[in-house]
């Protein structure tokens, strides 16, 4: 029968087994699963484990710190950095289409990580494994071994090269999320890292409608950030499955402040509650809280002036909005 300490047995002797004394590398994202993978193998094979953080310059307020910070105390786990947040957005300049956004976003991904990854093979005398942090539903929806069509081209399964020179090391491939919570939570991780929201790879990237450059995201950061910290001091994130923060880039509607006429763009919320992100419907949050996030983003951020909330269940409508 199911209980985190089993599977956490079970994993630490299968990745013994494949592993051996080999390298082995894993990229973080700073969402659950690749920091749950990784304690897992880390818990396994130690220092044999090191992993490399990319930061795509697609990241929301504070991430990461967090991972530098908070999961390298909790872990002791070897981490490496790449600041690629320029390479990215050159990549990204002036690009609208969402699948082309998302495998932009993946190759460039896998670049940046084979890279790293090159640099740490020649320090460690080669790295054999990969880990990835791959959870049941996305085999599912990327059409791995069910015969499905992919939905959309998630890039930390989807999108890997045909001649990609790791073999994969996927711990998590037979669990849904609620099963990795338990496990991260057995494996000692801080209820911030294991509790956190789902976040997606290509990361901001695909929750700005139309092109993406850096005072965009700088614009959807802020009001990402208002939603969290008003979210959480109201009590509701163990409520909801995530709440997206989308911004209409390329929409703009009048508005009136202070004296003024703006026409400034429209920010969408996005709350669902879930159990797997396969289904979907939209999270009745409180109106107060709703009247207060919308209150401050349009307060706070200056190209902002409308807040709407998206009242779709998925499906029709998919949780993120590319
Ligand atoms: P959708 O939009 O397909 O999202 O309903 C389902 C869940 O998957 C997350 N998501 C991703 N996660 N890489 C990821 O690691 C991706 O490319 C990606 N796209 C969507 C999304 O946030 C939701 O939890």
């Amino acid at each position: 029968d199911w209980t985190p300490g089993h599977i956490l047995t079970e994993q630490v002797e299968a990745i013994r087994s494949v592993v051996g004394t080999e390298k082995v590398i894993c990229g973080l994202s700073g969402g659950v699963d690749s920091a749950v993978a990784a304690a897992l193998v880390h818990r396994a094979v130690g220092d044999q484990l090191t992993c490399v953080f990319v930061d795509h310059g697609l990241l929301r307020q504070g991430e990461r710190e967090q991972v530098e910070r908070d999961y390298v105390a909790a872990t002791g786990i070897r981490l490496v950095t790449v600041d690629a947040s320029a390479q990215f957005l050159g990549a990204l300049a002036g690009v609208t289409d969402p699948e082309t956004k998302r495998k932009i976003i993946g190759r460039e991904f896998i670049r940046t990580f084979e890279a790293a990854a090159a640099d740490i093979a020649a320090a460690e005398g080669g790295v054999r494994f990969l880990v990835q942090g791959t959870l049941y539903p996305d085999v599912v929806e990327s059409g791995g071994g069910t015969g499905t069509a992919t939905i959309k081209s998630h890039h930390n399964v989807g999108g890997l090269p045909e001649d990609l020179t790791f073999e994969l090391v996927e711990p998590l491939r037979t669990l849904f999320k609620d099963e990795v919570r338990l496990l991260g939570a057995e494996l000692g991780l801080p209820p911030e890292i294991v509790q956190r929201h789902p976040f997606p790879g290509p990361g901001l990237g695909i929750r700005i409608i139309g092109a993406v450059d850096a005072e965009r995201l700088a614009t959807l950061r802020a009001a990402d950030a208002i939603v969290r910290e008003e979210m959480t001091a109201a009590g509701v994130d163990a409520e909801i499955w995530q709440c997206p923060v989308v911004l209409l880039a390329d929409v703009r509607s009048v508005g009136v402040q202070g004296d003024g006429r703006t026409y400034g763009h429209p920010i969408v919320l996005r709350p669902v509650s879930s159990e797997d992100a396969m289904t979907a419907d939209w999270s009745r949050l409180p109106y107060d809280l709703l009247a207060r996030i919308s209150g401050r983003i349009t307060g706070e951020v200056a190209e902002v002036n409308r807040v709407v909330l998206d009242v779709t269940s998925k499906p029709p409508g998919t949780i993120e909005w590319e």
